[in-house]
């Protein structure tokens, strides 16, 4: 059995890549390492130990208690390491930066430490395209740029990337780093654009877009970036950054308008804000390196993709009601309270 630690495991991404990886890879064991803050929500996962008997197991703790990482690093002997545990919403990031280094930082150097002195075989880095800054109408960024972030939530990841550059150099530690785009998709908490429009258009409150709403993401399918995660953690090669994309890039009045209209709301809705301050204009990925050295390209188109997501929200109407009203947090408290 291959042993991997997955920290986050309770967000968007790492519920997508627990549940992936449980499914398409029988000889891996899965320990999910999660705080439990308020992106994190136990509900998602709390099928997972009866339906893969044996080979997952949850534990709270956080990334930046030293201690807390060794018990678990020191009970499980880990092969692999995947990192997804962060603070990871650039608004929360301009109101309040200090739990961004944190956790950004401080827990990627708790973790690095850890996985050098237990001879972890592959350490995974999940990091993003934000560390390149913004774009103008044209280009992509390559792996090869200089990083240029421009919010505290991208200094702490490119903060990040540096550190486990660090690590690889002085320490020997056999480490990757996969820079992603956008992610849409099941699960993802209702702060961010998508899910956060799919609730309001369902409730007829008015859409918040910042600024003229013309600013570029390009968006990916949750599921193609955990098999490229996988892919990298298996075959990625040391020290090596892999950039992945959905080659999909959209407006963010394009998606506003197209949940309205997936919904039969009018465009009535939409409200423009102010701006996000520093907000970037434009992000798309060249991910030619992971295409022509591991063969990874997106699968999910992203009118399909975007589709069924935006239908997953409406049949999963109790999912985000239970977070909206915070009840969801309560579940920590009603399956391990009693312990
Ligand atoms: P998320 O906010 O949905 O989930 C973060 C998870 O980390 C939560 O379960 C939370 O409880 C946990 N966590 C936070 N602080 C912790 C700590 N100190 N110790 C242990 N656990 C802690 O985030 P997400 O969208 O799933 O993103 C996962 C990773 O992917 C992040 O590193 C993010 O930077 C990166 N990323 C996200 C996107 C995206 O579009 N969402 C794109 C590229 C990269
Ligand atoms: P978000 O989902 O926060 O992701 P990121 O900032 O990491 O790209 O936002 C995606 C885009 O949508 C971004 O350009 C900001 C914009 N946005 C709005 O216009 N209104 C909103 O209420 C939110 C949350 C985001």
């Amino acid at each position: 059995m291959t042993k991997v630690l997955i920290t986050g495991g309770c967000g968007f991404i790492g519920t997508n890549l627990l549940r992936y990886i449980l499914k398409e890879k029988p000889g891996w064991k899965v320990v999910n390492l999660d705080l439990l803050t308020y992106a994190g929500n136990l509900e998602n996962t709390m099928d997972l130990a009866e339906a893969y008997p044996g080979r997952y197991t949850f534990v709270r703790g956080d990334i930046t208690d030293p201690a807390a990482v060794e018990r678990v690093f020191q009970a499980h002997e880990f092969d692999i390491v995947m990192n997804l545990a962060a603070e990871s919403h650039v608004d929360r990031s301009i109101l309040d930066s200090g739990v961004f280094v944190r956790t950004n930082v401080i827990g990627v150097q708790v973790l690095l430490d850890a996985a050098v002195k237990h001879k972890v075989k592959k350490f995974l880095q999940v990091s993003t395209d934000e560390v390149y800054g913004s774009l103008g109408s044209h280009g992509r960024f390559r792996e090869d740029l200089p990083l240029a972030p421009n919010s505290p939530y991208s200094a702490s990841k490119a903060a990040a990337d540096l550190m486990v550059r660090a690590y690889i150099k002085t320490y020997g530690l056999d480490a990757v780093i996969t820079r992603c785009s956008n992610n849409y998709g099941p699960y993802q908490f209702p702060e961010k654009l998508i899910p956060l429009m799919v609730v309001n258009a369902y409730h007829e409150r008015e859409l918040p877009v910042y600024g003229d709403g013309k600013n570029v993401r390009d968006w990916i399918h949750v599921e193609d970036h955990c098999r490229g995660i996988v892919l990298v953690a298996e075959q990625g090669c040391c020290g090596e950054v892999y950039n992945m994309g959905g080659d999909a890039e959209q407006e963010n009045i394009q998606i506003v308008r197209s949940i309205l209209a997936h919904l039969g709301r009018p465009d009535e809705l939409i409200r423009y804000v102010k701006d996000r301050p520093g907000h970037d204009f434009r992000y798309a990925m060249d991910f030619s390196k992971i295409e022509a050295q591991l063969g990874w390209l997106p699968r999910v188109d992203f009118e399909t993709g975007i589709r069924k997501t935006i239908d997953w929200y409406l049949e999963n109407k109790p999912w985000w009601e239970r977070i909206l009203s915070g009840t969801y947090r309560d579940y920590y408290e009603r399956m391990y309270g009693q312990r």
